[in-house]
This record gives C-alpha cells, sequence and structure tokens, in this order.
C-alpha cells in the first residue's frame, strides 16, 4: 500500500496534500473543515497585525481555467489566528499547522514575528512574501535586496522554523539570484507559488473583478507549468535543508505527482479547493496514490524530485 506521508523540518505529515493560504482559511469554520477532511495539514489565512476587510467586491471570480483574484488580504487578525492555533496545539498535539502572516510594512511584520517567537506557538510560520492585491505595495520577494535585508533582520531573533511563500520568477537569472538569497539563511521551507500576479480577465468588453480596475492574481490550470517550474528550480538550487511545498494547479492527482517529481515535499491546492471544496482532498489523495501503486512508488522520497530529462 503506497503512502502520502511527508515530512517539513522535523515534523511529519499523515498527508502531502493540505489547502493554499487564501482558500478554506479565513476562520475556524473553515480551518475544521480542513482537519476533518483528508488534508496533511492546514495554513491560515496570511494574518496582518490587525483585523482587516480586503478589497471592494467582486474580488474573485472563476473561470474555465483557475480563477482571478484580489482579495487584498482580508483576515481576522493575527491574535484570531495564533489564539485558534494554541488551542489546537492543546486539543490535538499529535498534528502540526502553519500560520501565515505578513505585516503591512516591513515594520508590522517584525512586529508579527517577535510575537510568534515569544508565543507558545511549536507548528510551522509562513511569511508571504507574495501578495500581489494590496493597492500600493509590491510583491516583496522581487525586490531580493529588500528580501535580503528582511531575511537578516529576522534570523536575529526567530529561532522557530520559518518558510517563505514566493511569488513565481520567470528567468532563469532570477532563480540563480533568488536562490542565492535563500541558500543565506536557515529557511526551513519555501512554497512556490502564489498566484501569477496582475492579469487580466475580461468578460465581453468589461474585467471581472473591481479591484486595481481589474487585475488580480491568476491561478489553477494556468499556472501549472510555471508553479512546477519554480519548484523544479528552486529544487536544484537550494541547500536540501531548505524543503519546498508545491502549489499550483493541482487539479488531480497527477497534478500533486508532478509537483513532488519536480521536488516538493508537500502540495498544497487553492483554486480546485475553492471549486470543489474540502472532499477534493480524498479524490487527489486517491489518485495520487493509483498513480504510486501503478508505478510500485510506496513513499514519496521513491520519486520526489527524479524528475527525468531527455
Ligand atoms: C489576497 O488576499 O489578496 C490573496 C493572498 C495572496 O495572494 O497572498
Amino acid at each position: 500500500m503506497s503512502s502520502t506521508k511527508t515530512k517539513i523540518g522535523n515534523y511529519e505529515f499523515q498527508n502531502c496534500l493540505m489547502n493554499a493560504a487564501g482558500v478554506y482559511c479565513y476562520n475556524r469554520e473553515e480551518l475544521e473543515k480542513i482537519i476533518n477532511s483528508e488534508a496533511g495539514s492546514f495554513v491560515t489565512k496570511t494574518a496582518t497585525l490587525n483585523i482587516r476587510e480586503g478589497n471592494p467586491s467582486p474580488r474573485y471570480y472563476d473561470t474555465n481555467l483557475g480563477c482571478i483574484n484580489s482579495m487584498g488580504l482580508p483576515n481576522l487578525g493575527f491574535d484570531y489566528y495564533l489564539g485558534y492555533l494554541l488551542e489546537l496545539q492543546k486539543t490535538m498535539p499529535e498534528c502540526t499547522f502553519f500560520f501565515s502572516l505578513v505585516g503591512l510594512s516591513q515594520e508590522e511584520t517584525h512586529i508579527l514575528l517577535k510575537r510568534v517567537q515569544e508565543s507558545e506557538f511549536k507548528g510551522l510560520t509562513e511569511l508571504n512574501l507574495s501578495c500581489p492585491n494590496v493597492p500600493g505595495k509590491p510583491q516583496i520577494a522581487y525586490d531580493l535586496e529588500t528580501t535580503e535585508k528582511l531575511l537578516t533582520e529576522i534570523f536575529n531573533y526567530f529561532k522557530k522554523p520559518l518558510g517563505i511563500k514566493l511569488p513565481p520568477y520567470f528567468d532563469m537569472v532570477h532563480f540563480n539570484q533568488a536562490a542565492e538569497v535563500f541558500n543565506k539563511f536557515p529557511l526551513t521551507f519555501i512554497n512556490c507559488v502564489n498566484s501569477i500576479g496582475n492579469g487580466l480577465v475580461i468578460n465581453d468588453e468589461t474585467v471581472v473583478i473591481k479591484p486595481k480596475n481589474g487585475f488580480g492574481g491568476i491561478g489553477g490550470e494556468y499556472i501549472k507549468p510555471t508553479a512546477l517550474a519554480n519548484v523544479h528550480a528552486f529544487y536544484q538550487r537550494l541547500k536540501p535543508s531548505i524543503q519546498i511545498i508545491g502549489t499550483g494547479g493541482v487539479l488531480t492527482g497527477r497534478d500533486a505527482f508532478e509537483h513532488i517529481l519536480c521536488g516538493a515535499s508537500m502540495v498544497q491546492i487553492g483554486t480546485t479547493l475553492q471549486k470543489e471544496g474540502p472532499e477534493v482532498f480524498k479524490r487527489i489523495t486517491e489518485e495520487l496514490k493509483a498513480i504510486m501503486e501503478e508505478k510500485g512508488y510506496k513513499t514519496l522520497e521513491d520519486f520526489r524530485g527524479k524528475l527525468k530529462y531527455l
């Protein structure tokens, strides 16, 4: 019987599939649905210091090949998610969860991470360096100088396991430059990729979402080749202690298999989870296991990162 168990850092997960930040993770009711599904863990909605309403609606739109969204980090605030995570640590001590966060300024990011450091939180923290949807705020990880400075400051005081959520990169030189920066730090993981930022979807003659005159992050089937390229490019370049979470374009077990083949240790599902609901984890786990069994793979390690070249 094939197993989809996996590890990130020193933490074990019964299944390598989980939600992507932004989907089914706004409040505890949604997160409970992920806990009660076949997912191996959950990540919270990216928390900011204070509660945010996010951008005006409509701000999410499904298309045949995926979605466009410009949510603008609506969330219930840092304390809400930390409180819930600390509660779960007591009631489900055997499980590990991910806490996604970012400040609206570097100062705010330091406040959040210092609070995590001082708290009893024992799980994994994911710093979101890639939200494309807050008007006036750049996707931080496209500015590698700022990213290096930020990570240098963070690792002066942050001693818990930390990962970063990245935007997609599109150039070999950028893969090299980004990997050189990330390799300088004791990161536990990177997560590739957030949505492809600032796409446009048009219906007849009009945009389909309100914020930023229709510009928004693109997710779903459109982005799988870009996501796989990012996972594999960083798998080839990062020191082995930095693991990779693969996110983007996972509709089927075959898509999850490809992310793992490219080097992912865990696979997140966003758009497909939004469209199908948490039952998606059972379907995709079964499809992934069927592929593994057909190929004679018992564990993810049998094929993780073993993409073949011509
Ligand atoms: C959003 O809230 O706008 C989406 C989250 C993200 O892209 O990081």
